[in-house]
């Protein structure tokens, strides 16, 4: 694909998402869940966009924020590691950074951690002095040391860093760590947290100024409808007026309810979205509480 043959199309929105990976699932089910389809290219890795004109290209999660830099991507769904990692590697050089991070996604939660052998006898930071960290994040690790004020020599790797110490190429490493599978099976165990991370909606820092300003803005505003809901239901029961304060004192993460009087009772039905994961104990805390005719209903789509 070329960059200047990219640049004439203007009339569609192009998100790259990872290829296969932790966040490659998710990331096309947010999509999908905000009313995208597509049609699969064979070689799986352009899809068309069918219900709208977005199409998705499918490639490494560290490609992504290079991709929107040159403009052959719109948007992208990274995880803010590798975001920074570019944002930093741009700065060193003294360049600018065309992309940023549009929205937080809520979902592959995950840490940049530094991980050492388990043997280690570990007190703190202050033991990697002089020593050799292997990482493929060589500028959140460089930044993480000078602020510590560690001396500790970065070997950068492109992959496979959890090998590192077991070959000799470095003490330490700096990894991502999600369930920690990977440094278990390695014999290493991760010992301080340098980020905190997530899935991201990477975008341009400048402005779409054509139809992909619309296009864009259509598509957050059901990505928020979307992430807004993740985790919400709507809740309907009854309860007696005089009961209602002590419920409601059990759903402090739901909205303002709305309420009716049941004709002719001193009863009120009610119905609120709730935020929170709505669990049999709270069901049962709610009927304890003076709740009755409790419902729990799911939330599709929402539309503020
Ligand atoms: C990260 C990291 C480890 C793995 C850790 O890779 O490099 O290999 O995840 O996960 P675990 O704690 O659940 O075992 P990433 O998803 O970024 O893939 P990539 O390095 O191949 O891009
Ligand atoms: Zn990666």
């Amino acid at each position: 694909m070329n960059t200047a043959a990219n640049a004439a199309v203007r009339d569609r929105l192009r998100i790259a998402i990872q290829k296969s990976g932790r966040l490659s699932e998710p990331a096309r089910a947010l999509l999908s869940s905000s009313g995208l389809s597509w049609r699969e290219s064979r070689d799986r890795l352009f899809c068309y966009g069918e219900s709208l004109p977005v199409d998705l290209l499918l490639v490494r999660d560290d490609d992504i924020p290079g991709l929107i830099a040159d403009g052959v991507c719109d948007l992208g769904v990274v995880g803010r590691n590798v975001l920074l990692e570019h944002a930093g590697e741009r700065a060193g050089v003294g360049a600018s950074v065309p992309f940023r991070e549009w929205r937080s996604l809520g979902f592959g939660g995950c840490k940049l951690s530094i991980a050492v052998p388990e043997g280690w006898d570990w007190r703190g930071a202050a033991q990697l002095a002089g020593k050799r960290i292997a990482t493929t994040y060589p500028n959140q690790l460089r930044a993480w040391l000078h602020e510590q004020q560690i001396a500790a020599d970065v070997v950068v790797l492109n992959g496979s860093v959890e090998i590192a110490p077991r070959l000799g190429q470095a003490d330490a490493i700096c990894d991502l760590v999600s369930s920690g599978a990977t440094l278990a099976a390695n014999q290493l165990k991760p010992v301080q947290v340098i980020l905190h991370s997530e899935a991201v909606l990477v975008g341009p820092t400048q402005p779409f100024d054509d139809v992909r300003a619309e296009l864009a803005d259509l598509l957050l505003r059901r990505m928020d409808g979307v992430l807004r809901i993740r985790d919400s239901k709507l809740l309907l029961f009854q309860a007696a007026r005089d009961a209602l304060p002590h419920v409601l004192q059990l759903l402090p993460d739901a909205e303002p309810p709305t309420m009716c009087a049941v004709d002719g009772t001193e009863t009120l039905a009610l119905q609120t979205l709730c935020h929170g994961a709505m669990t049999w104990q709270r069901l049962e805390d709610l009927k304890r509480a003076g709740a009755h005719g409790l419902m729990v209903v799911p939330v599709e789509r929402m539309l503020a």
